[in-house]
């Protein structure tokens, strides 16, 4: 089989095209970089079944599917001041679902979130809604896999580590979360992206999550045991939250980031969910303890 990623640079391609790389079923893969600078030297070296090409998402004329027998989809994020993010989606899908439809590609996987079913009061995840709705019917089997939070967004916490303190948007404290890791999420896309389309309706769609909900305790507690020093967390309560983002994002990203993160907080669009997903939950294995380790650099904190 032939698997076409595209951006592959987001964490997510990357730890599909490593599942995809590692599966017995030996696809072949092309990956698409706007900037071939950042091909990762474990791909770059060469794989036999790895091909980067330059393309953006955001230039029809520099994708060509040809062959593939699936694609695997991310919305990029966009951090720019001012940019409609919803209207970006919709451009960078349509570019994708007609190059597509122009190859005759019979299956794509769109990494999506939770939410994307609501088109309004759920911030950045309004990209992935607006990238569900444009490709819908991109192919005659589409999979939506609806990611809940990815555990690895902790890393931005790790920061004030060395201060012996992190900021946690997740409260109260006790709340729990549905939290899945970036490696199982390319452990699930790449199945799907192996399973030859089927008669099932489409587009298929489902949630993923890890093993279990967590919440900022948990998660005080992972870094505690993966440094061995007690950590205190700083909670930013939810009438904090715009000026939190304010003080890291440009303006009018940092309302989308505030608005999102309250949709998932108690009372949250997000929390309440009157439109649940209909199709079944998969669940990845991995902890959040393990992935914690792996992003604390505990050699940098001695
Ligand atoms: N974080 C979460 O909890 C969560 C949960 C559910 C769903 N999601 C969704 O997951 C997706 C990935 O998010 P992420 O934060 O994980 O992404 P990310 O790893 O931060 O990926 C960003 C990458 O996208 C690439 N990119 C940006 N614009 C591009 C373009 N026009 N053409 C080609 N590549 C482009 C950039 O590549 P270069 O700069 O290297 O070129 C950058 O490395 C998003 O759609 C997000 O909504 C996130």
């Amino acid at each position: 089989m032939h698997i076409t990623v595209v951006p592959a640079s987001p964490k997510t391609g990357l730890a599909t095209i490593r599942a995809l790389l590692a599966d017995p079923r030996q696809p072949t893969i092309r990956g698409y970089y706007r900037n071939l600078s950042k091909v990762p030297a474990e791909l770059a070296a060469q794989h036999p079944r790895f091909e980067a090409v330059r393309g953006d998402v955001e230039d029809l004329e520099t994708l060509d599917f040809a062959g593939s027998d699936a694609v695997f989809n991310i919305t990029p994020p966009l951090y720019q001041e001012g940019r409609d993010i919803v209207a970006h989606a919709r451009v960078v899908s349509e570019n994708v679902k007609t190059a597509v439809r122009k190859a005759g590609v019979r299956k794509v996987v769109l990494l999506s979130s939770v939410g994307a079913q609501y088109g309004s009061g759920t911030g950045e995840i309004l990209s992935n809604h607006a990238a569900e709705v444009a490709l819908a019917d991109a192919a005659p089997e589409v999979a939506f896999v609806r990611c809940t939070y990815f555990m690895e967004n902790w890393a931005t916490a790790l920061e004030t580590l060395p201060a012996g303190f992190f900021f946690s948007t997740l409260t109260p404290l006790d709340f729990p979360l549905p939290m899945v890791a970036i490696k199982d999420i390319g452990l699930t896309c790449a199945d799907e992206l192996l399973t030859p389309p089927s008669s099932s309706p489409s587009p298929i769609i489902y949630e993923l999550r890890g093993p279990r909900e967590y919440t900022t305790v948990d998660v005080q507690q992972a870094i505690a045991q993966a440094t061995g020093k007690e950590i205190e967390v700083r909670p930013v309560e939810k009438d904090g939250l715009d000026a939190f983002y304010a003080a890291v994002f440009p303006p009018s990203v940092a309302k989308l980031f505030a608005e999102m993160n309250r949709s998932f907080l108690e009372g949250g669009i997000l929390a309440l969910d009157p439109e649940p997903t209909k199709g079944e939950t998969k669940y990845g294995k991995t902890e959040l303890g393990e992935v914690i380790r792996g992003l604390v650099g505990v050699d940098e904190l001695d």
